[in-house]
């Protein structure tokens, strides 16, 4: 097949790039390199066979151009940060899904095409699914509780409560049905899902919307903010210097390897039972983020004491964790371990040391922006 991704540049995209040329098919990259993730310009880590195309997939004419001859799409690219930028997050990640669907249909490309493949995220199902294990008024009731907000937060009270009884609330795996986008990636990523889903319907095109949670491997880009855990606490070690855990590092977390998610890229790709249907794609192990910073200092071999000093990253999620029983239908499973994408980012962020400078200016950004805050008030 001859097969366009865009944002093919990127992290995720590079791996299926290279999955999908391994299996002979033709690949073309539709990228801008954009340059929060692409400082240095052309990543040395694309594939020599995959075309590359400069572009905006916001420019008509340029999406236009990559579509020509191709049987299916992986639409990838997409604006992933914390700052508040409102709108890009919509013109990059909504209005370019939009504008896939218009020109496909417009031009009866769409006729031609066997399955487009859309990047959507956990961060969908907002603050997930949970369940009050004190509360008899709520038999068999789930909660999906509304964003925290300042006022909670500056008290460092992290958990969600009870609306009836006030108790700590118990999370539980969110399925595909639980959808509450409370922060503007999520919305947009929300609506990309909606307009690929719908459009893809009404217009038979075989369209598959994988919900990702963290993933995490090499080329995952380290100068950007957005890419959580793994790159703060990797870059802070390979500092020597005890990074910051925001809350109080109990909040649940769901990590994903890259090549479980290539595998996953290839069913939706391949299978028919992918076409018109949303899977979760995680990675079947709930981790809090403190338990993921002493796995990584063991990995790692270094033995520094991180700094658990009520921070707190405004928009963050309590606990999120993706029930992935419905991608396990089609066969799929998570196969890596933590320790495996610990031990390959590792290596890949010690071989560019061009990364050092990074955390410094991404965290300072991120405190004039007031997305990373301090607790005021604790009680
Ligand atoms: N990495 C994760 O943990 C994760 C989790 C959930 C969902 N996702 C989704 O998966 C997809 C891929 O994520 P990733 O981690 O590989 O991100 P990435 O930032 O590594 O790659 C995205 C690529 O898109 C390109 N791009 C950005 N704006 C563009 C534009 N306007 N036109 C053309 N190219 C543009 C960037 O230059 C970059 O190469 C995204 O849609 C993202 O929302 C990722």
């Amino acid at each position: 097949m001859h097969i366009l991704i865009t944002g093919g540049a990127g992290f995720i995209g590079s791996h299926t790039a290279d999955a999908l040329i391994e299996k002979g098919h033709t690949v073309r990259i539709l990228d801008n390199l954009q340059k929060t993730i692409h400082p240095e310009g052309r990543p040395e880590h694309l594939h020599p066979k995959a075309e590359f195309i400069f572009g905006d997939v916001r420019v008509k004419d340029q999406l236009y151009r990559a579509l020509q001859g191709i049987d299916a799409v992986f639409h990838f690219a997409a604006y992933q940060d914390y700052l508040p930028d409102f709108s890009t997050f919509f013109h990059v990640n909504t209005v370019s899904t939009a504008l896939l669907y218009e020109i496909l249909v417009e031009t009866s490309l769409h006729r031609g095409i066997q399955r487009v493949v859309v990047a959507s995220s956990q961060a969908v199902m907002g603050e997930g699914k949970y369940t009050c294990p004190a509360c008899d008024g709520l038999p068999n009731h789930y909660i999906y509780p509304e964003i925290r907000l300042e006022e909670q937060l500056s008290r460092g009270r992290w958990e969600h409560r009870c609306p009836v009884c006030r108790s700590i609330l118990k999370w539980l795996p969110s399925d595909e049905s639980v959808i509450h986008p409370c922060n503007q990636y999520a919305i947009s990523k929300y609506s990309q899902e909606q307009i690929a889903m719908q459009l893809g319907k009404r217009y038979r095109i075989p369209t598959a919307v994988l919900r990702y949670s963290i993933v995490q491997g090499p080329r995952q880009s380290f100068h950007n903010a957005y890419s959580g855990a793994m790159r703060i606490f990797a870059l802070s070690l390979l500092m020597n210097r005890p990074p910051i855990i925001f809350e109080d590092g109990r909040q649940v977390r769901d990590f994903v390897n890259i090549r479980d998610v290539v595998r996953a890229n290839l069913m939706a790709l391949e299978q028919d039972r992918a076409a018109y249907q949303v899977f979760n794609v995680g990675g079947g192990v709930a981790w809090s983020v403190l338990d993921f910073f002493h796995t990584m200092q063991q990995v790692v071999g270094r033995d520094i004491d991180p700094i658990l000093s009520g921070y707190y990253r405004y928009g963050d999620t309590r606990h999120i964790f993706s029930d992935t029983g419905k991608i396990q239908g089609l066969g799929w499973k998570a196969t890596h371990d933590v320790r495996t994408s610990i031990q390959d980012y590792w290596e890949y962020i010690r071989a560019r040391p061009g990364g050092k400078d990074v955390l410094e200016r991404t965290e300072a950004q991120m405190k004039k922006l007031e997305v990373i805050r301090r607790v005021k008030d604790p009680r």
